[in-house]
C-alpha cells in the first residue's frame, strides 16, 4: 500500500487544480461540459486540470457513453438567422399584416415560409384570411412565449448543456430538423476520498499560492505572507524531443571505441579527392570500370597532383612496374586523368596519404568517413555512406593478422557470425570479403572487403614492411546492430524519422 500523505498532495496543487477541485466538490460527479459552463475555461485546460488531479488520485475519470443532442446544419443556420417563425412573428408585431405573396421579401425562402406560417398558425398567433384572392396573414397574438421555449431549447444544445428528453418529446415537430441524436463520450468526474480529504485541507485556504518566483515577489515581499506551492518531482511531464545521437553516430563512436581499445589512431581525410589520392596511388589502373561516371562522381574540375617525384613513381609503376619486378598495367599513364576531382569513392586515399606523409613501423590507424559511389539505392545499397578504413603496418604480417584484427574488431561489436572470402582488388593480394549471416535477408551479406596491398601500391612510398588493410560498411554494421531491414531507413531522404528518435541504445 503506498503511503499516501494528503497534506503533501494539497500543498502541490496549483491555483488551478485548487479551483477545479473546489467545483467538483459543489457535486458528487461532473462532466466535462458542466465543468465548461461553470468555470468557463476553455476545454483543453479542464482536461490538463483533471488529469493532473487525476495523477495525484484526487479524482477518478470514468468515460460514459451518453446519448445528446446536437444541432443539425440548419439548427446552426437557425442560430445566426433566427427561426423562420421568429422572423415572420417579429415582422408581424411591426406590421400587423403582409401578403402571402411578400412573405419572400423579409428574407424568407419557401420552405422558411411555409414552415413559419405553418407554426404560427399552430401556435395561434396568426389569421389567415382571403381578400378578394389575396391572401392575407394577420397577426392574432403577440404571446411569443412558445417560440421563446424552442430558442431557449435550441440555445442549450448549442451550448452542449444536457436538457430534458421530455421537453424536446413535446416539441419534436418543431426541433426535428433543427436537432439530432449523437452518441458521444462523456467523461464523468468522482472526487476519490484521498480528494475528499484533501478539499477538506484546501477548501479554507487562499487557492493564491505562489508558483514562480518572480523578481517583482521578491521585492515587494509578497512571497512573505503567501504560501508557496510544492514541487511535485512525481509529476508525469509531456515526452520531449531532446537531442540525442543519430543510431549512425552511435555505431561511429562503438567503432571508434572498439578500434582505439586495439590500440588505433585515427586519421582523416577530405570527401573530394583528385583521382591520383582515390585511385592512381594505390595502383588502380586508368581503365578500371570503377573510374566510369556510372560509379564515380565526377566534378568537372581538376585538381593538383602531389610532388613530381611521387607522381612519376605512380607513373612508371603504372605503365611498367618500376622496380618492383611487376610489369605493370603496360598501358600509357595519363597524368590529366589523375588530375580530375571526384567525391572519394572509398576512404583508402586516407592509408594512402598516411603512407605518403610517412608512418612508423609498425603503426596501426583507422578513420570512419563519408564516401560516395555512382549506385542504385535499394535495401542494402546507398550512393552516400560511410566507410570504416583501416591499416595495419608492420613487419611479417600474413592473411592470419588480417582475419584476426576483422574478427577481434566485429567480436568487439558483438558480431560473431563472419566468414572469409576471397575477393579481387586491383591494389591487395590476397583480397578477402567479410560476409555476415544475416538472418532477415537469410543469406550471407559482404560487410567488409581487405587485403594485403601489393608491393606495387607500396614501392611509390618506400614502404618495405606489409601492410593489411580493410574498408568495412558502416550502414551495413548499423543493420545489424539495429536490426533494421533495409538501409534507406536509417540515412539519407527516405529516412524513418521515428527511428532516429526512438530508437533504442543496443546493449553489447
Ligand atoms: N577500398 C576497399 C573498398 O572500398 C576496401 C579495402 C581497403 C580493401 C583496404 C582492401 C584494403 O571496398
Amino acid at each position: 500500500m503506498q503511503n499516501i500523505n494528503i497534506n503533501n498532495i494539497s500543498e502541490m496543487l496549483s491555483k488551478d487544480e485548487r479551483i477545479l477541485l473546489i467545483e467538483l466538490a459543489k457535486n458528487k460527479t461532473t462532466n466535462f461540459t458542466t465543468l465548461e459552463n461553470n468555470l468557463k475555461w476553455e476545454y483543453a485546460k479542464i482536461s490538463r486540470n483533471v488529469l493532473w488531479l487525476e495523477n495525484k488520485q484526487i479524482v477518478k475519470i470514468f468515460t460514459k457513453k451518453t446519448e445528446s443532442y446536437v444541432l443539425t446544419k440548419r439548427g446552426e443556420e437557425v442560430i445566426t438567422k433566427g427561426l423562420p417563425e421568429r422572423r415572420l412573428f417579429d415582422y408581424l408585431l411591426k406590421n400587423k399584416n403582409i401578403s402571402l405573396k411578400s412573405v419572400g421579401d423579409i428574407g424568407l425562402n419557401e420552405a422558411e415560409c411555409n414552415i413559419a406560417i405553418g407554426i404560427l398558425k399552430k401556435y395561434n398567433i396568426i389569421n389567415i384570411e382571403n381578400n378578394m384572392g389575396a391572401i392575407l396573414i394577420k397577426l392574432k397574438s403577440s404571446d411569443d412565449s412558445r417560440i421563446k421555449a424552442i430558442e431557449k431549447l435550441i440555445n442549450l444544445i448549442k451550448d452542449n448543456i444536457k436538457i430534458d428528453e421530455n421537453k424536446v418529446k413535446e416539441v419534436k415537430e418543431v426541433l426535428n430538423r433543427l436537432v439530432e441524436k449523437k452518441i458521444i463520450d462523456d467523461k464523468e468526474i468522482v472526487m476519490t476520498d484521498i480528494g475528499k480529504k484533501v478539499y477538506q485541507i484546501i477548501k479554507s485556504e487562499n487557492i493564491d499560492t505562489i508558483e514562480i518566483i518572480t523578481s517583482e515577489i521578491l521585492k515587494n515581499n509578497s512571497w512573505k505572507y503567501k504560501k508557496f506551492r510544492k514541487y511535485d518531482i512525481k509529476a508525469p511531464v509531456p515526452p520531449m524531443q531532446l537531442g540525442r545521437y543519430h543510431p549512425l553516430v552511435n555505431v561511429m563512436n562503438m567503432v571508434m571505441d572498439a578500434f582505439i581499445a586495439m590500440g588505433f589512431e585515427e586519421m582523416e581525410g577530405p570527401w573530394v579527392e583528385t583521382a591520383f589520392w582515390d585511385m592512381d596511388s594505390m595502383f588502380i589502373p586508368q581503365d578500371h570500370p570503377a573510374r566510369d561516371v556510372q560509379d564515380t562522381f565526377y566534378l568537372n574540375k581538376y585538381g593538383k597532383l602531389p610532388n613530381a617525384e611521387l607522381v612519376k613513381k605512380v607513373k612508371e609503376i603504372q605503365e611498367n612496374g618500376y622496380d618492383t619486378g611487376s610489369v605493370g598495367y603496360q598501358n600509357k599513364w595519363d597524368e590529366e586523368t589523375a588530375k580530375e576531382l571526384l567525391l572519394r569513392t572509398h576512404s583508402t586515399p586516407s592509408t594512402f596519404k598516411s603512407l605518403y606523409k610517412g608512418v612508423n613501423n609498425p603503426t596501426k590507424m583507422f578513420s570512419i568517413g563519408r564516401v560516395f559511389r555512382n549506385e542504385n539505392l535499394d535495401k542494402t545499397h546507398l550512393a552516400e555512406f560511410h566507410q570504416i578504413e583501416g591499416f595495419v603496418l608492420a613487419d611479417d604480417l600474413n592473411l592470419r593478422n588480417l582475419m584476426g584484427y576483422l574478427k577481434e574488431f566485429y567480436s568487439l561489436l558483438g558480431i560473431k557470425n563472419i566468414k572469409f572470402k576471397p575477393t579481387y582488388n586491383p591494389y591487395t593480394e590476397p583480397s578477402m570479403e567479410v560476409l555476415y549471416y544475416h538472418t532477415h535477408f537469410k543469406k550471407w551479406v559482404e560487410i567488409a572487403n581487405s587485403g594485403i596491398f601489393r608491393p606495387e601500391a607500396l614501392r611509390p612510398y618506400n614502404i618495405n614492411a606489409n601492410v593489411l588493410g580493410w574498408g568495412l560498411a558502416l550502414e551495413r554494421l548499423a543493420m545489424i546492430i539495429y536490426d533494421i531491414k533495409d538501409i534507406r531507413e536509417i540515412l539519407g531522404h527516405e529516412c524513418k524519422i521515428d527511428f532516429i528518435q526512438n530508437y533504442h541504445y543496443p546493449k553489447l
